[in-house]
C-alpha cells in the first residue's frame, strides 16, 4: 500500500478517512481494547492526592503517539496510543513548518529519519544553519504540503521494527489530528493535543511564521498544551491563547542557550519567576531531576521538582522510552524509571513524555498504589534464577540476599561439586562461565571433558572449595544481552561471595520463603566419571539442614534427566520433582505428558515453548501449557528478564506486559526470573483482581496481532516468514536408560581415556581463554 496514502483534512482532499486505521487497529488489537469503557477511575486506586502541582493524576504524554512500535507522528502511533494508554494521555506532535506554511506533526525538521523522503526526492538535500551548526538533510522548508503527498512515514529509529513502514502513512498536518480523533473507537476517551514548537527563529529565517499558524490552527484545534524551547515564542503568543491553553517552557538537553533571549538555560533555570510569567510550567530532560553519573547510575534527585511547584509551575519530564538504556538502578526496568519520577514519597512531574505511553499508564495507573499486604506465597510462584542474577553475579551470597529481599517465594541452586565433594550453587559446571578464572593460576586446568558438551573448561570438580573460595576466584555477572552491549550492574560485576550448598539451605530455612528449588545437571557424568553419588548427597544435606522432617520449607528438586527423577521417585523422596522439557517443543504427546506424570509433579519449560514467533513476532500460541495442566502437571515458564531485548514486539519492550500475558492469558503456576523484583511488584500492583474492569493498559495482549497487522498490510515483504513447526516431546525422548551406577571413587577411570582429548584441549583453550578474557 505504499504511495497510496490518503489525503487529509483541510489539505484539500476530502477529509474524514482517518478512522479507518483506528477502527481496524482496536479490533485486532482487541485484546487491549477489551470493555475500555468499563476501566474508569473509581475501578482504579491511585493515590488520593499525587505530589503534583495541584494534586493530580500525572500525565501521559505520547510523544508523537505510541511511537515506539509505529512509525512516530502517524495515525496508527496516535490511534494505539489512545487504545493501549490511560484515558487521558496527551497527543504530541512536534510542529514543522512546509514551504506552503502548513504545520505537519514530525519528530524532526529533517524528514530524512522518519519518512521516506530520501528516496523520493533523492536529489533535495540540503544543508542549514540550525541553532549555530551546520545540518544536511531534507527541511520541510523546502518542499510544499502537495509535494509531500506521497513522502509516507518511517520508524526512525534503527533498532526498532520496521515493518510498520510499508504501511504508507501518509505525513498529518496538525489539523488533520481532530480526523484523526474522530476515527477512534466510541469507547476510547478523546485525547487532550500537545503541539511541541522546537524552532520558530529558524521558521522565520525563512519566511514562515509559526506564530500566526499557531494561532489561526487554534481556531480550528482544541489545543491543551502548547510547548517550545524558545521562551521568545511562548510570549509572543501568550496574550492570544485562551485559559485552556497552557504553555510549557521545554529546556532541552543539548543546545546551551535559548536563542530567543540568548540566555544560557542554567540561567533559565534559575529564574524560575521569569518563566512563570509566560508558562504554566516547564519540561525537563529526566536528568534535570536525577541525574545521573557517567557510568550510568542515578545520584540523589535534585530539588527542582520541589522548586517549580513553589514557583507553582507545573513541570513535566522528557526522554522516556522503554528501548533506552537506563540508569542501573532501575536494573533495566522501564516501569521502575517512571516510579521514580511520579511515587518516590517525595514529589511527583506534573507528567511524563514518552515513546511508550502504556508503560507510563500502567505505573501511574497500577503501580503507584502497592497492595501493602505482606509477601504471600500464593501463584504464580516466583522462582529466582541464579538468585537475582539481573543485579548481581549468579548464586552469590548477594544474588540470594537479595533475591529473598526482593520478594522471590523460592530461591534456587544449581548444584556443582569441587574435587574435595563438596557441593556448591553455581550456575555452570564450568567456571569460566561464571568467575575470572581465566585471569588466576586455575587457568592451567583447562581441559575438555567428552562427556560434558561444549568447549574448553575449567570445571568445578578440578578444584577444591578451599581453592573456589579463598578469595583469588571472583565471581562474574551475567550478561545474556551482551550481543546487544548491554551489561548488568558494572558496580556489582565481581562482588559477592561463593556459596556452599549447606549456606544456601540455611538461607532458604530462616527467611520468609515458601520453599527451595535444588537443580541437578551432569548427575550421570558425577556418577560415572567422579564417583559422586549426587542423590545420597543431596538428600543427606536436605535432612541434615531440616527439610526433610515436613515442617520446614517446600523442596523442589529439578532436572532435565528423567533418569534421575525417575532414581529419586524410586526411593520415595517426599520432596516435589520438577522436570526441565526440552527447549524449543512447541507440544507434547499424550504418551511422554502420562511418562512425564510418572515421576514429575511440575515442569519447566523455556518462554520460547509457548509462542511461537518469527522476527520476534508472536505468531501464535502453542497448547503445551494447557496440556501439561490438564495432565495434573504443574508449569514453570523461564526466563524472564527485563532487558528489552529479550521480549517479543508484542510486549513492547515492558517486562511488566510480558508477565501480564504469562500470569493472565497463559495462566503458568510460576515463573523463573533474574529479577524476583519485577515479578514481586506486578503481584502487588493494584489492578490485580479487576477482571475485565481492568483499564485497557494492563489488559493482555492479543496473541498474534502486531503480526496480523502486518499481514493486513498486504506487502509481501513486510510479513515475518513462515516458521518451522515445533517439535513435539515424545516418548522417546523423555525415557532415558537406567540412571547409572556410582562408579566408586578411586576406580580406574574405566572406558573414560583421560589423555585423549588432550591435544585438541589445548590448542581450544587459549582461544576460549583470550576471548573469555575480553568478555570480563
Ligand atoms: C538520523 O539518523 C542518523 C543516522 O542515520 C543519526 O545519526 C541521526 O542522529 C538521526 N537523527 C535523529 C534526529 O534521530
Ligand atoms: C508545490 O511545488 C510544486 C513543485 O515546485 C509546484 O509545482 C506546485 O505548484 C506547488 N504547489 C503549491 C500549492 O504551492
Ligand atoms: C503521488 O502518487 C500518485 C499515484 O501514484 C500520483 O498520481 C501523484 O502524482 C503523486 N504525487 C506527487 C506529488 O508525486
Ligand atoms: C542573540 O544573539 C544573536 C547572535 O549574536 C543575535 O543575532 C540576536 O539578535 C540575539 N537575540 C536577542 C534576543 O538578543
Ligand atoms: C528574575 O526575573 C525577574 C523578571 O524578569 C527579575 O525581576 C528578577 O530580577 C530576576 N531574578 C534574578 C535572581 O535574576
Ligand atoms: C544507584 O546505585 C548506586 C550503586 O549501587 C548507588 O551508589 C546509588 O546510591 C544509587 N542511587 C540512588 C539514587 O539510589
Ligand atoms: C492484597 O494482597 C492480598 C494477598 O495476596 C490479597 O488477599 C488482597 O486481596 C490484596 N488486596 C488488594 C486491594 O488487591
Ligand atoms: C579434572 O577432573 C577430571 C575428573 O576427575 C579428571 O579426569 C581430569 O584429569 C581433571 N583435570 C585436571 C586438569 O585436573
Ligand atoms: C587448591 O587447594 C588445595 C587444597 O585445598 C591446595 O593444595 C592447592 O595448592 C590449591 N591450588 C591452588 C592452585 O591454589
Ligand atoms: C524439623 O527440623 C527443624 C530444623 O532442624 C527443627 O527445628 C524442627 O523442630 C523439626 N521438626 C520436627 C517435627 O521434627
Ligand atoms: C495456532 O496453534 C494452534 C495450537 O497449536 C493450532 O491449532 C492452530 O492451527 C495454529 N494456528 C495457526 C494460524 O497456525
Ligand atoms: C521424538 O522426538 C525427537 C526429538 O524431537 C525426534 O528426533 C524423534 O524422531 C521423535 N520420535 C518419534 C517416534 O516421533
Amino acid at each position: 500500500m505504499r504511495g497510496s496514502s490518503r489525503v487529509y483534512g483541510d489539505r484539500g482532499g476530502g477529509g474524514g478517512g482517518g478512522g479507518e486505521t483506528a477502527a481496524f487497529l482496536a479490533a485486532a488489537l482487541c485484546g487491549l481494547l477489551l470493555l475500555t469503557g468499563a476501566a474508569d477511575a473509581q475501578s482504579i486506586q491511585r493515590p488520593t492526592a499525587y505530589k503534583t502541582l495541584k494534586g493530580e493524576t500525572p500525565l501521559v504524554i505520547a510523544k508523537g503517539g505510541f511511537s515506539g512500535v509505529f512509525p512516530g507522528s502517524s495515525e496508527a502511533a496516535y490511534s494505539f496510543a489512545s487504545i493501549a494508554s490511560a484515558p487521558d494521555t496527551s497527543w504530541w506532535c512536534d510542529v514543522q513548518l512546509t514551504k506552503d506554511g502548513v504545520g505537519i506533526c514530525l519528530g524532526d525538521m529533517d524528514l530524512k529519519n522518519s519518512t521516506i523522503i530520501a528516496t523520493v526526492y533523492p536529489a533535495r538535500k540540503r544543508t542549514y544553519v540550525v541553532d549555530g551548526a551546520s545540518k544536511p538533510g531534507w527541511f520541510s522548508v523546502d518542499f510544499n504540503m502537495s509535494e509531500l503527498e506521497n513522502v509516507t512515514l518511517t520508524q526512525a529509529i534503527w533498532s526498532r521494527t520496521d515493518k510498520f513502514d510499508y504501511y504508507g502513512y501518509p505525513i498529518l498536518s496538525v489539523t488533520d489530528l481532530p480526523v484523526v480523533v474522530k476515527g477512534l473507537p466510541a469507547t476510547v476517551t478523546h485525547p487532550s493535543m500537545w503541539l511541541n514548537v522546537q524552532h520558530d527563529i529558524f521558521y522565520r529565517q525563512h519566511g514562515l511564521n509559526m506564530r500566526s499558524y499557531i494561532l489561526s490552527t487554534l481556531k480550528s484545534v482544541s489545543v491543551n498544551y502548547i510547548s517550545s524551547p524558545e521562551l521568545g515564542f511562548l510570549q509572543s503568543i501568550s496574550r492570544r491563547v485562551s485559559s485552556k491553553t497552557k504553555l510549557v517552557y521545554r529546556f532541552p538537553d543539548k543546545i546551551t542557550s535559548d536563542p530567543s533571549t540568548n540566555k544560557t538555560y542554567s540561567l533559565m533555570l534559575s529564574n524560575l519567576t521569569l518563566i512563570k510569567e509566560t508558562a504554566a510550567g516547564i519540561m525537563v530532560p529526566k536528568s534535570y531531576i536525577w541525574p545521573v553519573t557517567g557510568d550510568n547510575y542515578l545520584l540523589p534527585p535534585k530539588s527542582i521538582v520541589q522548586d517549580a511547584h513553589k514557583a507553582g509551575l507545573e513541570i513535566y519530564a522528557s526522554d522516556f522510552a522503554n528501548d533506552r538504556i537506563i540508569p542501573y538502578n532501575y536494573s533495566y526496568d522501564p516501569l521502575q524509571e517512571y516510579l521514580s519520577f511520579v511515587s518516590n514519597g517525595d514529589f511527583s512531574v506534573d507528567g511524563v513524555l514518552t515513546e511508550f505511553p502504556i508503560t507510563a499508564s500502567e505505573a501511574i495507573g497500577c503501580f503507584t498504589t502497592l497492595n501493602a499486604s505482606k509477601v504471600d506465597h500464593g501463584k504464580p510462584l516466583i522462582i529466582s534464577h541464579n538468585g537475582a542474577s539481573g543485579d548481581y553475579p549468579d548464586c552469590t551470597d548477594l544474588a540470594y540476599q537479595n533475591a529473598i529481599k526482593d520478594g522471590a517465594d523460592m530461591i534456587d541452586c544449581t548444584l556443582q561439586v569441587t574435587s574435595d565433594g563438596v557441593l556448591i550453587c553455581m550456575s555452570s559446571i564450568n567456571l569460566l562461565d561464571t568467575t575470572n578464572v581465566q585471569t588466576t593460576s586455575f587457568s592451567s586446568l583447562a581441559t575438555v571433558i567428552p562427556d560434558i558438551p561444549g568447549v574448553t573448561g575449567v570445571f568445578t570438580f578440578n578444584l577444591t572449595w578451599n581453592n573456589i573460595s579463598d578469595g583469588a576466584l571472583r565471581p562474574k555477572i551475567s550478561s545474556p544481552s551482551s550481543e546487544y552491549y548491554l551489561v548488568r550492574n558494572p558496580k556489582y560485576a565481581n562482588q559477592g561471595k561463593f556459596v556452599k550448598f549447606s549456606d544456601f539451605l540455611e538461607y532458604g530455612n530462616d527467611k520468609d520463603l515458601s520453599g527451595i528449588m535444588v537443580i541437578i545437571e551432569h548427575a550421570a557424568f558425577m556418577a560415572e566419571s567422579l564417583g559422586f553419588d549426587i542423590i545420597e548427597s543431596v538428600t543427606t544435606a536436605l535432612s541434615d539442614a531440616g527439610y526433610s522432617n515436613g515442617t520446614a520449607k517446600e523442596v523442589m528438586i529439578q532436572s532435565k534427566d528423567s533418569a534421575l527423577l525417575v532414581k529419586f521417585k524410586q526411593q520415595n523422596t517426599k520432596y516435589k520433582l520438577v522436570y526441565t522439557l526440552p527447549q524449543g517443543i512447541g507440544d507434547a504427546s499424550s504418551s511422554s505428558l502420562a511418562d512425564v506424570k510418572e515421576f514429575a509433579h511440575a515442569v519447566v519449560i523455556d518462554k520460547s515453548s509457548v509462542f511461537k514467533q518469527s522476527l520476534h513476532f508472536i505468531i501464535n500460541q502453542t497448547n503445551l501449557v494447557q496440556d501439561l495442566q490438564t495432565a495434573g502437571l504443574a508449569v514453570y515458564a523461564q526466563v524472564f528478564r527485563n532487558e528489552f531485548v529479550s521480549q517479543p514486539w508484542d510486549f513492547f519492550s515492558d517486562a511488566t506486559v510480558e508477565i501480564n500475558s504469562y500470569v493472565q492469558t497463559v495462566k503458568v503456576d510460576g515463573l523463573i526470573t533474574d529479577f524476583p523484583k519485577t515479578v514481586r511488584r506486578y503481584k502487588r500492583n493494584s489492578c490485580t483482581g479487576l477482571g475485565n474492569d481492568a483499564p485497557a493498559y494492563m489488559q493482555t495482549v492479543n496473541v498474534g496481532d502486531l503480526a496480523n497487522l502486518i499481514k493486513a498490510q498486504g506487502v509481501p515483504d513486510a510479513q515475518p516468514p513462515a516458521v518451522a513447526p515445533m517439535p513435539v516431546l515424545n516418548e522417546s525422548s523423555v525415557d532415558q536408560p537406567a540412571f547409572p551406577p556410582v562408579t566408586p571413587k578411586n576406580a580406574p577411570p574405566g572406558s573414560k581415556p583421560s589423555d585423549a582429548y588432550a591435544v585438541g584441549a589445548s590448542a581450544c583453550s587459549l582461544l576460549v581463554l583470550a576471548c573469555a578474557a575480553l568478555l570480563i
